[in-house]
């Protein structure tokens, strides 16, 4: 019997499990503080790509280095930081989503800095003072610009709750925000959340133009049902997106398509015509689009 050589397709030893969970170890005390010895270049690099951009490749990484980070920082006598995410990491996660799932998604980038501005305007600094706690919801959320918004504007005894269906960028949202108290992450589609209280902010993500007309009806009275008398909701849209989006259907003869869009249109008119909301147009964002802030009495 002949014995054929094999080659041995083993990752590099610094590659291996063990090493990768020596790696995390160490930048975990590094982080609190307590660690002497400093990760290599190489090192670094391996930790950045298993702790910020592939992190959906590697859970198990990030959920590991997560326990040493509370551990070295228990030991450390500190207080955990927040986990500061890297960008380019929640791009490519998003993209990631986008082509996995593009109808949900309904965007290949996150909402830009504006945007987020023109959505969280609601929850104001003379809002803040001296009120009672406030209860705040991020519908949708991606990657969590809105919720950073938010959490931006809210005080400790303020609440937030977020939804959203993705298990990817539900990871994601817990990397970004467990350690704060007052935040709640919720892996779940909004047509199945059920809260027992209603809130004061309602913020949404969700691409509503490619959602059933049915679903979309169901949502906003759903968003006008969680919202307390007296708070607001709020979504947006992509200005002028729709309505080429809409000739294209038009062009090409996608008649059932183009009549769901019309109904969604509809829908969203009678909505506006019922609450007479304030408008905001933002033009920095990809692409241009409008915050639309619903007052409910
Ligand atoms: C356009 S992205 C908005 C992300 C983020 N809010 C932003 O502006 O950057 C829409 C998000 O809604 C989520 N989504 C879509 N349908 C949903 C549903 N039924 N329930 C909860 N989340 C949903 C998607 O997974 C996606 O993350």
């Amino acid at each position: 019997m002949s014995v054929t050589a094999t080659k041995n397709y083993l990752p590099p030893a610094s590659l291996t499990s063990a090493s990768l969970e020596e790696i995390a170890i160490r930048n975990a005390q590094a982080d609190a503080g307590i660690q002497q010895v400093p990760l290599s270049f190489f090192e670094k690099s391996i930790h950045f790509a298993c702790a910020h951009l592939f992190y959906m490749f590697y859970p198990s990484y990030e959920q590991f280095y997560y326990e040493k980070r509370v551990e070295a920082f228990a030991k450390a006598g500190k207080e955990l930081p927040p986990y500061v995410n890297s960008w380019v990491g929640e791009g490519v996660l998003f993209i990631h989503r986008f082509i996995a799932s593009p109808a949900s998604i309904g965007s290949i980038f996150p909402s830009s800095s504006y945007l987020v501005e023109a959505m969280t305007s609601k929850i104001s600094d003379e809002v803040l003072e001296n009120t009672p706690p406030r209860r705040y919801l991020d519908v949708g959320a991606g990657t969590g610009s809105f919720t950073q918004g938010i959490i931006a504007k809210m005080r400790p005894q303020d609440h937030l709750d977020v939804v959203e269906f993705d298990p990817n960028l539900c990871k994601l949202l817990q990397r970004r925000f467990r350690h704060l108290p007052n935040v709640r992450i919720h892996l779940i589609s909004i047509f199945d959340f059920h809260p027992k209280e209603r809130y004061d902010v309602v913020v949404t993500g969700l691409p509503l133009n490619n959602f059933a007309s049915e679903d979309v009806k169901r949502v906003l009275k759903q968003y006008a049902d969680l919202t307390r008398p007296g708070g607001s909701f709020c979504y947006f849209e992509y200005a002028g997106l729709p309505k080429i989006a809409q000739f294209v259907r038009c062009l090409f003869g996608c008649k059932k398509e183009a009549e769901n869009f019309a109904r969604i249109e509809e829908a969203k008119r009678n909505l506006q015509e019922q609450f007479n909301p304030d408008i905001e147009l933002v033009y920095l964002n990809m692409t241009p689009a409008r915050a639309i802030h619903f007052k409910v009495s």
